[in-house]
């Protein structure tokens, strides 16, 4: 398993903005859509590529072209959401698959409520939710990607608790993660530190 920082200065600029707790609905959405498309370049940096002979307008040369990695952008419902669109940007032939969950209030604990992914199951997955605090939700969600057969499984994230990188990394060694931040830590509601508050409620503005 690897942990991959991607501390680029555009992304830790949007992710600054998005922090701040005076940024506007539109601007929160807008910042998560660029980075996660800024993330996407990283996450896909090891796409095989295989040649094939094209004309320019001057000659003929081997174009190298990205070789039948097929993808499926798994959003985390409802903050993963917001990181599809920047995705599709950069692989508009993906597919896209939802897992719906929620945190419980009380006991912090990951609750189903859908789950619906496309059928063939040798698509990379890319698992796609901002913020990863106690870990519970990545967990159970790469759980039920792999008792559905899925094999290959990368879990991308904006802000992570060193407690959540290290609950997946344990259960998960096989899956990557790719992240922009590691915080300082979770408080007594285990919501992250500094973090940026709830993403769902930024994202939809429903608080
Ligand atoms: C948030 C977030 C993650 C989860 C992270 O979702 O988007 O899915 O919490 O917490 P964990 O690592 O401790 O499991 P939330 O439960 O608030 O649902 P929502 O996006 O529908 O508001
Ligand atoms: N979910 C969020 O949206 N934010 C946190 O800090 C933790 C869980």
């Amino acid at each position: 398993m690897s942990v991959h920082i991607i501390d680029h200065p555009l992304v830790l600029h949007k992710l600054s903005i998005m922090r701040n707790i005076d940024t506007p609905t539109s601007k929160f959405r807008q910042c998560l859509r660029e980075i996660s498309m800024l993330m996407g370049y990283e996450i896909t940096r090891d796409f095989p590529l295989s040649y094939e002979r094209i004309a320019t307008p001057l000659q003929e040369m081997e174009a190298p072209k990205i070789a039948g990695k097929k993808v499926v952008i798994a959003p985390i419902l409802r903050a993963g959401l917001g990181m599809v669109d920047g995705l599709l940007e950069l692989i508009p032939s993906a597919r896209v698959g939802h897992i719906g969950m929620y945190r419980d209030e009380k006991t912090c604990q990951p609750v189903f409520y859908y789950y619906k992914m496309p059928e063939n199951k040798d698509r990379l997955v890319i698992l796609a939710d901002p913020m990863l605090a106690t870990g519970g939700s990545a967990c159970d969600a790469i759980s039920r990607l792999k008792k559905d057969g899925f094999k290959h499984i990368r879990m991308m994230a904006l802000v992570a608790s060193p407690k959540g990188v290290q609950a997946v990394s344990d259960a998960h060694p096989d899956v990557d993660i790719y992240l922009a931040s590691i915080d300082e830590g979770l408080n007594e509601h285990n919501y992250i530190l500094p973090g940026l508050g709830d993403a769902g409620d930024r994202i939809f503005g429903t608080k």
